[in-house]
């Protein structure tokens, strides 16, 4: 059997599948989405021809170093097809996303996108969202009142930390996690949340968003969906 970073790898390599010359790609965030980046550098080496746009700072750096072409959003008026990861994918595939920050700018890039491929190891699947703690964006000023606004919705919040230090994201801004004990009503929820001042964006990715979810299992199995 794989462990679920194998898993990760196979079912990132499945989605790069879909990716043909002369498109304009999506880069996601995180180790799932970092796998694609590396397929994708391999594909270019090989004679695939791709413009891309990045998620995060992190992303763009490792698509400059495996020799991905990274474009200017204005040289372009929509991204072909977006590969990203995922923290939590409900049975209607609804998900959570923003474990590592880059929410506001996965999100600009899915929605702005033709296709949104999302690749997750088999451990992401849940019934209901919620057991992942909510990564929500909020701006620096008056944070701590954000944070009571965001509490009146019925969950335990804290700012998220990094080395001892307030996280900061690529936008200078904060990461409130927000848990929540379930979360059964993602999409009245994410009306609740946009109504917040100070709130830039939750990491809820509500359908119809997601074209496509690749799924990798530990016994070796890849669902393309
Ligand atoms: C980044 O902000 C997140 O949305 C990632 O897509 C998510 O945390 C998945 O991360 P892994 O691929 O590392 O599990």
């Amino acid at each position: 059997s794989t462990v679920p970073m194998e898993a990760k790898r196979l079912a990132a390599e499945k989605a790069v599948a879909h990716v043909e010359s002369g498109m304009v790609v999506g880069l996601g965030t995180g180790s799932t989405a970092s796998w694609a980046i590396k397929a994708l550098g391999e594909k270019v080496r090989a004679g695939l021809e791709i413009r891309a746009v990045a998620s995060s700072v992190a992303s763009e750096q490792l698509a400059q170093e495996v020799g991905i072409p990274v474009t200017d959003f204005s040289a372009f008026s929509f991204i072909d097809v977006t590969i990203d990861g995922a923290d939590e994918v409900d049975a209607g595939v609804n998900l959570i996303k923003g474990g590592g920050g880059a929410l506001v700018r996965e999100k600009i890039l899915a929605y702005n996108s033709r296709h949104f491929i999302v690749v997750v190891d088999e451990t992401k699947l849940v019934d209901t969202l919620g057991e992942f703690p909510l990564p929500v964006e909020i701006i620096p000023f008056a944070a701590e009142l954000t944070l009571g606004q965001l509490s009146s919705l019925g969950c335990l919040t804290s700012i998220r930390q990094q080395d001892g230090k307030d996280f900061i994201t690529d936008n200078s801004n904060l990461i409130a996690d927000c848990n929540f004990p379930t979360i059964t009503a993602p999409s009245s929820l994410h009306d609740r949340l946009a109504r917040i001042p100070g709130v830039v964006e939750s990491g809820l990715f509500l359908q119809p968003m997601v074209s496509r979810l690749i799924v990798g299992y530990q016994d070796g199995r890849i669902e393309d969906r």
